[in-house]
């Protein structure tokens, strides 16, 4: 694993060998905010040693490196997936690679569908906590101590600063925001409206197939996480839609101009 990791670092740091503060990963629709970095160093994922491939359409599989804000900031224009056939070592490995850049700070971004009645679809959701329903854990296998420790506490993955600051950016731009649980689920089909009643008896406000792997792991690595979700639907049995993709992409489409403002705000400030 060290070998691989070094490999993916002596690519990547022979393109840019400066230092990178923020780190953000770009889910189902938001790649745009990517367009955004100026002064780009485009590498696509194919080029990368290790580097895995998304199959999703929408995902446009590379990484920029460049300035936000007067920020430098990483972001992955696309992520890989459980469902897509992944193992959970290698959807999260990107993160592994963010560490040892030096990053500290994460932004995770997703599509996510609402399962709390209050909610609709265009919403922006801050992540306070999560339901990790996948079964699966993406630290399971030998530990890496220099990364983190074997049994690594997950009590405060999305600190309440983090928050805070993520409303007040939301605030000062007139952009209502939500707050709540994500959900985890392994998809790649969505849910069924049993399970969506059973997620919302447990506490989430949000389903999703992304995102708790990724903070699973920056938190191990004591990375700060902020995450957000656009809310993209109801989930399933909350309202008559018929869910797919499309829909997805449609909203994430329409709240575009404040869900990238929202970042470049955040970027800013944190
Ligand atoms: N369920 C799971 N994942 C999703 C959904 C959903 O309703 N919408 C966007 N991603």
């Amino acid at each position: 694993m060290k070998e691989k990791i070094n490999e993916t670092l002596s690519y990547i740091q022979e393109i840019y060998s400066g230092r990178v503060e923020i780190g953000m990963i770009l889910g189902s629709g938001l790649g745009f905010i990517g367009d955004k970095i100026e002064n780009p160093i485009i590498i696509n994922y194919s080029d990368i040693p290790h580097f895995k491939i998304s199959s999703v359409q929408s995902h446009r599989n590379r990484l920029i490196i460049g300035d936000l804000f007067g920020k430098k900031v990483l972001a992955m224009q696309g992520r890989i997936h459980y469902y897509e056939g992944f193992t959970q070592e290698e959807i999260t490995y990107p993160i592994k690679i963010f560490k040892k850049l030096g990053i500290e700070k994460i932004l995770l971004t997703n599509a996510a569908g609402g399962c709390n009645h209050s909610f609709s679809a265009g919403d922006i959701m801050i992540i306070n906590d999560h339901i990790n329903f996948s079964g699966k854990n993406p630290l399971i296998g030998p530990n890496d101590d220099d990364l983190g420790p074997r049994f690594p506490d997950m009590s405060n993955i999305y600190k309440k600063k983090y928050r805070e600051l993520v409303k007040k950016c939301a605030v000062e731009n007139n952009i209502e925001v939500k707050e709540g649980v994500y959900m985890y689920f392994s998809g790649p089909s969505y849910e069924t409206p049993a399970e969506i009643r059973m997620a919302s008896l447990m506490g989430a406000d949000a389903v999703g197939m992304s995102t708790v792997p990724e903070a699973i792991v920056a938190n191990y690595c004591d990375m700060d996480v902020i995450a957000i979700s656009c809310i993209s639907n109801l989930a399933a049995g909350i309202s008559d839609m018929v869910l797919n993709h499309k829909e997805v992409i449609e909203t994430t489409n329409r709240v575009k101009n404040n869900l990238s403002k929202l970042v470049e705000e955040i970027v800013l400030k944190i």
